[in-house]
């Protein structure tokens, strides 16, 4: 640990955000409604209830001017924009000059021109990459630790979630500032990481479901098969089901057969012709949150990431934030309740692609969703359908859900190999909805905007002849 934070680059201008902190009377957290920022409420809200300094919280989908104006009319002396706010620094400088708040923005955006303001704590300001070495949860973390020191270090624990959220483990391991953070975790004895089989769902999955649905990396007559599964694990003399006749979960094996089945499936997987590359992607890092009990989602960073979006994504962000800071009751049986119905539309979503397909132009392929698919959750199916049969890697993918009668909901998402040839989806949905009259941002591998109803396919022209020039 270092006396100027996880961060060194970024450890002035969050003195200084601390500073604006310490002088409120009253905070308003304003936050995005997902996983990440979620966790960047919660962290920022610990740190303000510590710190003595009185706060509320609030969620928006979309931080538009109007969201921005109704922030404003709610006379908080200060507020605190968290996951997002970059985008908008204009409009929150211009409410700041109106004298309607004092502003902190603690996000990782891609932020427009101008951004290097005494308020703003980006890691993107500071050489840091926003979409893969520090979410918002960890620009809210930096804060938190300049506001209360090392009495602030148990929070990294909620912060990894957030970047695990926004998928900044990826690569299969969080690393640069992100890795910091696990660090200041670790010490902190809030955080475990090690190397494990990288599949979703090894707290709460039964053993034959967690390897049956993971196909991330398809492993054939495994992958989608139950009763492939269930004979792999057979075949390995590993008992699936404990005393009582339950299924047994990851969890619940001992290291040594843990290591068997890891072995074995890497095995099974060459066995199957499955890509060196790919098996590679087979064994990644995890991280377990030591404070939570073993086999609830909240153990694992994953597990709980995919919650707290099943709460924010669906208008309840406040069960989300609730068991964020540490409602193990009410809330955390509605949020698993709406983590049930957030699962069940993630598999009918990909469904309804892989049923409708995606349409291919020339540096691009997209799909139009209509209502089929709800505007929350469009991104986050069109990112698990990058894997899908029929959708090409090798380009990115744009997608359409209906927001209202007069707006319309834009998705993409690229991979990491097509920002490494000079993909930039931030100003690809910036540019492009600009000259179709909406609005839209985020970062270079996964972005978004609004668009009105009826020019998605002006929209589609300018998006293909922009990812065009970026790649060419
Ligand atoms: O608004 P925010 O920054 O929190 O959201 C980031 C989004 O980018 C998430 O939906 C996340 O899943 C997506 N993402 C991605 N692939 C990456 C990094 C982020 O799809 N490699
Ligand atoms: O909504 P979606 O998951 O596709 O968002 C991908 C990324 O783009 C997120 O980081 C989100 O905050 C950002 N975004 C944005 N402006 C929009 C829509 C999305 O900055 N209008
Ligand atoms: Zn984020």
């Amino acid at each position: 640990m270092t006396a100027a934070g996880p961060v060194p680059e970024m450890a002035d201008r969050a003195a200084a955000c601390a500073d604006r902190l310490r002088e409120a009377d009253r905070v308003l957290v304003a936050s995005h409604i997902d996983a990440d920022g979620l966790t960047s409420a919660a962290v920022a809200g610990a740190a303000l209830e510590r710190a003595g300094i009185p706060y509320e919280q609030v969620f928006e989908k979309q931080l538009d001017s109007e969201a921005i104006a109704g922030i404003a009319a709610r006379e908080y002396d200060t507020v605190l924009f968290t996951d997002f706010g970059s985008g908008q620094l204009d409009d929150i400088a211009d409410h700041e000059q109106a004298g309607d708040f004092t502003p902190i923005v603690a996000d990782h955006h891609q932020p427009a021109e101008d951004a290097d303001t005494e308020f703003h704590l980006n890691p993107l300001l500071f050489g840091i990459n926003g979409a893969k070495e520090l979410s918002g949860a960890g620009a809210a973390y930096v804060l938190a630790r300049a506001l209360g020191g090392e009495a602030n270090t148990d929070l990294a624990a909620t912060a990894v979630v957030g970047a695990v959220g926004d998928m900044q483990d990826s690569s299969g391991e969080l690393h640069g500032a992100n890795a910091a953070l696990v660090e200041e975790g670790v010490e902190a004895g809030v955080l475990q990481e090690a190397k494990d089989l990288a599949v979703y769902g090894k707290q709460t999955r039964p053993l034959p479901k967690l390897l049956e649905y993971a196909t991330d990396v398809f492993v054939p007559g495994i992958s989608n098969s139950q009763s492939g599964a269930i004979s792999f694990l057979d075949d390995l003399g590993i008992d699936v089901r404990d005393g009582d006749g339950e299924w047994k979960r990851w969890v619940d094996l001992s290291d040594e057969e843990r290591q068997t089945v890891a072995s074995g499936l890497v095995r099974h997987a060459v066995k199957r012709g499955v890509p060196a590359r790919k098996i590679d992607r087979l064994v990644g890092t995890t991280y377990t949150l030591l404070a939570e009990p073993e086999g609830t989602e909240l153990r694992d960073a994953s597990e709980f990431s995919t919650l707290l979006n099943a709460t924010a994504r669906y208008e309840r962000a406040d069960v989300g934030l609730a068991v964020c800071l540490g409602d193990r009751e009410a809330g955390l049986e509605t949020a698993r309740r709406l983590l049930r119905e957030h699962r069940r539309n993630l598999s009918e979503g990909l469904q309804w692609v892989k049923r409708n397909g995606v349409t291919q132009e020339e540096h691009l392929q997209w799909f139009d969703a209509g209502d089929e698919i709800k505007e929350t959750i469009v991104g986050i199916i069109a990112g698990m359908s990058m894997g899908a049969s029929g959708v090409d890697r090798g380009k990115p993918i744009v997608a359409f859900a209906k927001e209202s009668d007069e707006e319309t909901k834009v998705s993409s998402r690229g991979t990491g190999s097509l920002v490494s040839q000079g993909l930039d989806l931030s100003a690809v949905m910036g540019e492009a909805s600009a000259a179709v009259g909406g609005g839209g941002g985020g970062h270079d591998v996964a972005a978004g905007a609004t668009i009105p109803a009826g020019t998605e396919a002006e929209f589609v022209e300018h998006a293909n002849r922009i990812v065009g020039e970026q790649l060419g």
